[in-house]
């Protein structure tokens, strides 16, 4: 359903709220990666260019003790926002009050400012996380307008986004909510075919939501990562040390039963005495030996995964096909990541943190279609699960 988009709402001399998800990694005050920040950039830019007035709201990591306040500040993310949008930031270390509301009504057309961070609210009976209906409020009254662009924060019900959008007269979409929308969204309901997903991470359990809502949309569903050899035990071969989720072989035989030959799994893989990268390790087909366990795939998996990957129209990428961390064990992560990059003639998106560490690794960012900013809300979407934060916003 089209949502109501920062474009559709006449900004000029308006106080508008923007939701953003600025939870980036941070450690010591230094920010480790500000893709969030930048993905956030033209929602910004677009209130402040046509004369509105922007106070952002974000949440960073989750705070359960007065302790993890210093660490946990949004003011490092307020100074990295105002340099890449090359203007003074106003930011605020109060997420209510006085000090606050003074700043607001300060503000002058064009003007940015930062609030504290939301969850500062959670040390107080989980205000923001709990989606207290006071907070909401209290937060929506700050505002003339309601502008939700934190994608990545989509599957959580807070008082920031949907408790803010239930008291505003509409809430809507800044325009990276509506590039994930589209992106994530096209895949999962309307892709072009070949439509090939390549799945990967340690868990099955992880993935499950995600394999029972592709398999009826998706040609092939390529399997890799620690969560392949729970698919071998499924298959009755031996997998060593690898990791299985015993609980699961079940579930992997039905999910093998209802896929057919649209799940395509590693034939070969590395493995290696030990989880480490100088550990003695080999290429094996099929059983795993005893004493050994599976950290990648393996070259003849390399071939067929991008034989199948060669004619893909749309691809969906989440999860490593290996402990890509250990360049002993990278190979299988990068030479798909490499092949997708390839693809010329397809839509090609990425969602995970691992996956997306990869593609910068290997340089392919800049060629793929759409990387998600999403983690958690990235794969509860390919569940097909509706995400409460895009549903609480305006339909068109
Ligand atoms: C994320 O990084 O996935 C989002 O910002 C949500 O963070 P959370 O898992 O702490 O709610």
């Amino acid at each position: 359903m089209a949502k109501l988009i920062v474009s559709d709402l006449d900004v000029k001399d308006k106080k508008v709220l923007i939701r953003v998800d600025f939870n980036v990694p941070i450690k010591d005050g230094v920010i480790g990666d500000d893709n969030r920040i930048v993905a956030a950039l033209p929602t910004i830019q677009y209130v402040i260019d046509h004369g509105g007035k922007a106070i952002l709201l974000s949440h960073l990591g989750r705070i359960k003790t007065e302790e993890d306040k210093a660490k946990l500040s949004l003011r490092p993310v307020a100074e990295r926002l105002s340099e890449l949008l090359k203007k003074p930031v106003t930011f605020v270390p109060a997420t209510r009050g006085k000090e606050l509301e003074d700043a607001i009504a300060n503000l002058k057309d064009g003007d940015v400012l930062v609030m504290e961070n939301t969850r500062f609210e959670d040390l107080d009976g989980k205000k923001e996380s709990k989606n207290d209906p006071e907070l909401g409020k209290y937060w929506a009254s700050l505002g003339d307008l309601f502008v939700n662009d934190a994608f990545g924060t989509a599957h959580r019900s807070h008082a920031s986004n949907v408790g803010i959008s239930s008291n505003m007269p509409q809430a809507a979409a800044g325009f990276l909510m509506e590039k994930e929308i589209k992106f994530l969204g096209d895949a999962v309901e309307n892709p072009k075919h070949p439509f090939v997903a390549i799945l990967g991470g340690a868990k099955v359990s992880d993935k499950i939501g995600v394999i029972s809502n592709l398999i009826n949309k998706a040609d092939k569903i390529i399997v890799g990562g620690g969560m392949t050899y729970t698919f071998y035990a499924a298959k009755g071969l031996t997998v060593g040390k690898s990791l299985v989720e015993t609980d699961k072989i079940d579930l992997a035989k039905q999910i093998m039963a209802e896929a057919g030959d649209k799940l395509v799994l590693p034939v070969d893989n590395v493995v290696a005495t030990e989880f480490a990268n100088d550990a003695p390790h080999k290429v094996v087909e099929g059983n795993i030996p005893d004493g050994y366990m599976a950290l990648d795939i393996g070259p003849k998996a390399i071939a067929d995964f991008k034989a199948v990957l060669a004619d893909a129209k749309t691809v969906v990428w989440n999860g490593p096909m290996g402990v890509f961390e250990m360049p002993n064990y990278a190979k299988g992560t990068l030479e798909i990541g490499k092949a997708l990059g390839d693809l010329t003639d397809a839509t090609t998106i990425i969602g995970g943190g691992d996956s997306t560490a990869a593609a910068k690794q290997l340089g392919i960012a800049p060629k793929i279609t759409h990387i998600s900013t999403g983690g958690g809300a990235s794969l509860e979407y390919l569940e097909g699960k509706e995400l409460p934060g895009i549903a609480a916003i305006t339909n068109k």
